[in-house]
């Protein structure tokens, strides 16, 4: 087990290079079994995420190889259309992988995935979308047995705008026989950028970021190289560090329009934020109640910032109402920031925040990804000495994580306890 030990209250100045977005690269391993070529993804974070990704693949029988900063993937030799439990159940996104091994194998058989514990996470609209496409399924046993002949491209109406259900859907109609129509796809940044691959690899995809997404299947897909988007929810984490630490802070490789949502409410906070190219630039002096934050699909705010920005609501002056409307249980920050001294109220899905001067340091524990993202940030605005354990969550999703912070004047240090 490793913990951060963080020293806090000292501001943030310099330049942070922010990493490719893990939500995108994500489906872009999966979307490598579609072809028996070799891919190529450039400039790929070697977080847990995509070692444990990476480790399916090797699992379906592709040859995976890392070379500094770039991912190659030869999927010429995969067989095997088993999704092995232990990884399936450490990995939410592994439920995307049913998608491409359909359309590669014919059938695949995986234990309903895991991830972080932010809510149920049915899967219902993944497989109520593969069956549109003519999949057969039966789930039996904790597991999830699927076959079909040649997939047929179909109508397929989403319920909800469910990002992996776009993607899963989106990879198995990439060569299926005829077209596919996705109505109220999700329309987050990354849907756009499996599009851009998928056409990349010689797919037929158009509407990627709006929610009617078209799929014209095509008899097969090439070998590709690409660059995946940059990542937003990294770049927001950061901008929130900013926002609660003080200082002036530089981030590139960062789209400001994949952020627009979150600088609305650091606008409204007063911090100083511009845009140039792929940089944004922060300053921040002080810290007005956003007075409410509600998640919501894309472009809304997004709830992989909901826990970061409740840190930043704790010393804002003022309260403020945070609601979290796409998952049932992603609060589970909260008990740990009232440990430091904030002054929240849970009920439900919203979050009750009164503002305080100041947090103070305590030792805190993470419960998922962004909720121990956003403990870090509260460790270092804090006064005094935090530790912050179970590093695992973070390391899920954050590469050099501490590293990028003590680049810009944080006291932040990994220990092994
Ligand atoms: C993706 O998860 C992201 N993960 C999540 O990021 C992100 O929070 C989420 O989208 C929402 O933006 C990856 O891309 C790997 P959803 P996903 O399907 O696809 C309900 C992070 O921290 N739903 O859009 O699992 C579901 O219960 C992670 O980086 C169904 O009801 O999210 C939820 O309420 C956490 N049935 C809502 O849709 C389904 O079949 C949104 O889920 C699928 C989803």
């Amino acid at each position: 087990m490793e913990k951060f030990v963080i020293e806090g209250g000292r501001p943030l100045y310099g330049e942070i290079k922010i990493q490719s977005a893990k939500n995108a690269v994500l489906p872009l391993l999966a979307a490598s079994v579609l072809t028996d070529e070799r891919v190529v993804i450039r400039a790929c974070p070697r977080i847990a995420d995509v070692l444990n990704m990476a480790q399916i693949l090797a699992e379906l029988g592709c040859k995976i190889t890392f070379a500094g900063e770039d991912l190659y993937i030869d999927s010429a030799d995969a067989a095997n259309h088993e999704i092995p439990a232990a990884l399936a159940k450490e990995l939410r996104s592994s439920v995307f992988m049913l998608g491409s091994v359909l359309s590669r194998f014919g059938r695949a058989r995986i234990a309903y995935p895991g991830g972080c514990d932010i809510g149920l996470r049915p899967i219902d609209l993944h497989l109520c979308g593969l069956r549109r496409l003519g999949v057969r399924i039966e789930e039996e046993g904790g597991y999830i047995n699927c076959s079909c002949g040649r997939l047929i491209g179909a109508d397929v109406q989403l319920d909800f705008p469910s990002v992996g259900a776009t993607e899963n859907i989106m990879l198995a109609a990439a060569k299926a026989e005829g077209t596919t129509v996705i109505r109220n796809a999700a329309k987050e940044p990354e849907i756009a950028d499996l599009q851009d691959f998928l056409n990349r690899m010689g797919g037929r995809v158009s509407g990627g970021g709006t929610a009617t997404v078209i799929v014209e299947g095509v008899r097969s897909l090439h070998g590709a190289e690409y660059t995946p988007l940059s990542d937003r929810i990294e770049a927001g984490t950061f901008l929130i560090a900013s926002a609660m630490c003080g200082g002036e802070l530089v981030l590139s490789n960062a789209r400001a329009e994949n952020v627009s949502a979150l600088l609305d409410k650091l606008r409204e906070i007063s911090c100083k934020i511009h845009a140039v190219d792929d940089k944004i630039y922060i300053k921040s002096e002080r810290r007005l109640s956003p007075k409410l934050v509600e998640t919501s699909p894309y472009p809304g705010f997004p709830t992989d910032l909901q826990a970061p920005i409740t840190a930043l609501a704790c010393i804002c002056e003022g309260s403020t109402v945070v609601v979290e409307n796409l998952f049932e249980t992603r609060f589970k920050h909260v008990p740990e920031l009232i440990r430091m001294g904030a002054d929240i109220t849970v009920r439900g899905r919203n979050a009750f925040v009164r503002g305080v001067p100041r947090l103070h340091g305590a030792d805190v524990c993470a419960g998922d990804l962004r909720g121990g993202a956003a403990l870090a940030l509260a460790a270092l605005s804090a006064e005094g000495a935090s530790a912050v354990t179970d590093l695992r969550y973070i390391d899920r999703g954050y590469a050099q994580f501490e590293y990028k912070l003590r680049a810009v004047g944080a006291r932040i240090r990994r220990v092994r306890i």
